[in-house]
C-alpha cells in the first residue's frame, strides 16, 4: 500500500513536470513567434561601415542586456544557415540604460564579401528561437557610377501616429525608387532621444526596408542634446573615420561607387570638424561629393556658424548639401562664395557651385514657412511629409522630391 502511494506520488510529480515543460515550451514558442524572447533582436538596422562593395554592418537591441550577439551571413537568397559556407560573426555587445530598463546593444560587421552579390543574414543570441527573421541584402557593385539613394529628414515623432507617417514616407520612397541602394536620414529621428518607445516605433514602421537597405544617420539637435548622444549613436554601426573630438558615430564619411558622402555633426565640435572636413574632402577622388548635415547653411534661414564649412564646400566643389532642421522645403540656386552662380557662368563650365536642399520633414511636424531669401530657387511649405530620390548616372545627378502621396514637387539635375 505504502509502495503504491510512493509510486502514485512520483507519477503525479512526473506528470506535473511534463505538463510544466510542455506549457513552458509552448509559451517560449509563442514568445519566439512574436519575437518576444529576451535575446531576440529588435530595432535591427543595417548600415555601411567599411567598403560598401565587400562589407556590411548591423545593429540591434535585446531586452536581455546580457544576451550575446551573433550574426550569420550566407551567399544567395533564401539560403540555409546550416551549411558549411555560413559566415559567423560575433557582435560587439554593450548595454544601454533606457527609460524602459537596461537593454543589450549589439553591433556586428561582416567583411570579405563579393561585390554586387546577394547575401542572406540573420542576427540573434545564438539560442533557439532568438534569431531575427532572415533578410537579404546586395553588396555594392565595385566602382559603379550608377547610384540611387533616398534622402529623408526629421522623422521626429512622439506618437505611434507620427511614426506611421514616417513609415508611409519611406515606403513610398522605395515604391518610387525601388532600386535605391541606401538611405541618408538628415537627423532628428525622434522628438526625445531618451524615448525608447519612439525609437521602437521609428524602426518597426520601416523594418522590412532598414534590415536590408543601409540607413546612414546624421545627428540632429534632438539626437544630440547637451553633447550627449548615446541613445542615438547606440542604434547605428557607422564608419569610425570621423573628426577627433566629436562623439563617435556623429561625423564620418563613406563611399558608394562614384559618390563620396561626408556626414557632419552641426551640434558640437564644429572647429575640429572643419580640420577633419578639409582632409576628408581633399583626400577623396570620387566624382561626386555630397555632404549631409542637420542644420542648414542655406535652408529656410542660414546658420552663420557653418561659414567655415561652406568655404570648404566651395573650395572642394561639393555638388550637393543635404540638410534638415527647418521642416519645410527649400532648394537653393547653385551657390559659390555666398553668391548665386548664374546660368551663364555654369554653361561656360568655369564654375558649378553647390546646391543646398532641405527636403521638408519625413514625419508629422511642420514649421511655418520662413521668408524667401535671395538664394532660394524653390521654397514652400506644403505641410506634407516628403522624401527625395537622388540618382547619379555617370556625369549627371538627378534630384527628385516627392510628397508622401507620391506627387513630384521639385526636380533638378546637376551635370559635370
Ligand atoms: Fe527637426
Amino acid at each position: 500500500m505504502k509502495d503504491l502511494k510512493i509510486v502514485l506520488i512520483i507519477g503525479i510529480i512526473f506528470l506535473v513536470l511534463i505538463v510544466a515543460a510542455v506549457v513552458f515550451e509552448r509559451l517560449k514558442a509563442e514568445r519566439a513567434e512574436a519575437g518576444l524572447l529576451p535575446g531576440t533582436p529588435y530595432n535591427l538596422v543595417t548600415t555601411f561601415k567599411g567598403d560598401a562593395a565587400t562589407s556590411r554592418a548591423f545593429t540591434w537591441y535585446t531586452e536581455d542586456a546580457a544576451a550575446a550577439g551573433r550574426l550569420e551571413v550566407v551567399k544567395g537568397e533564401n539560403a540555409s544557415f546550416d551549411g558549411t559556407s555560413v559566415i559567423r560573426v560575433q557582435a560587439e555587445d554593450t548595454t544601454i540604460k533606457t527609460d524602459a530598463g537596461k537593454r543589450g546593444v549589439h553591433k556586428a560587421e561582416v567583411s570579405g564579401l563579393e561585390p554586387d552579390t546577394v547575401y542572406t543574414y540573420r542576427a540573434g543570441s545564438g539560442e533557439d528561437g532568438e534569431w531575427s527573421a532572415a533578410a537579404s541584402f546586395t553588396t555594392a557593385e565595385a566602382d559603379t557610377d550608377e547610384v540611387t539613394f533616398i534622402n529623408v529628414t526629421d522623422s521626429q515623432g512622439i506618437t505611434a501616429a507620427d511614426f506611421a507617417v514616417w513609415g508611409r514616407t519611406l515606403n513610398k520612397a522605395f515604391e518610387t525608387f525601388p532600386a535605391a541602394q541606401f538611405i541618408v536620414h538628415n537627423g532628428d529621428f525622434t522628438e526625445e532621444a531618451e524615448d525608447s518607445s519612439a525609437w521602437n516605433s521609428f524602426f518597426s514602421n520601416v523594418d522590412s526596408l532598414v534590415t536590408r537597405i543601409p540607413l546612414m544617420p546624421v545627428t540632429g539637435n534632438h539626437d544630440e542634446v547637451d553633447e550627449q548622444a548615446a541613445e542615438f549613436t547606440s542604434h547605428f554601426n557607422v564608419p569610425d573615420n570621423g573628426a577627433k573630438g566629436s562623439i563617435a558615430g556623429t561625423s564620418y564619411s563613406f563611399d558608394y561607387g562614384a559618390v563620396h558622402v561626408t556626414v557632419l555633426n552641426t551640434e558640437s565640435n564644429l572647429k575640429k570638424q572643419t580640420e577633419w572636413l578639409k582632409k576628408d574632402l581633399a583626400s577623396t577622388d570620387k566624382a561626386w561629393k555630397i555632404v549631409a548635415m542637420h542644420r542648414p547653411a542655406y535652408g529656410g534661414n542660414t546658420y552663420k556658424k557653418l561659414d567655415d564649412w561652406v568655404e570648404l564646400f566651395d573650395k572642394y566643389k561639393v555638388d550637393l548639401v543635404l540638410q534638415g532642421h527647418n521642416h519645410e522645403y527649400s532648394r537653393s540656386y547653385p551657390l559659390l562664395d555666398g553668391k548665386v552662380v548664374t546660368e551663364k557662368q555654369r554653361s561656360a563650365g568655369a564654375v558649378r557651385g553647390t546646391v543646398y536642399v532641405v527636403t521638408n520633414a519625413s514625419g508629422n511636424k511642420f514649421n511655418e514657412k520662413k521668408e524667401d531669401q535671395f538664394y532660394h530657387a524653390v521654397h514652400f511649405q506644403n505641410n506634407m511629409a516628403m522624401f527625395a530620390g537622388i540618382t547619379i548616372s555617370g556625369k549627371v545627378l538627378s534630384y527628385q522630391a516627392y510628397d508622401v502621396d507620391g506627387n513630384k514637387l521639385d526636380e533638378f539635375t546637376l551635370t559635370h
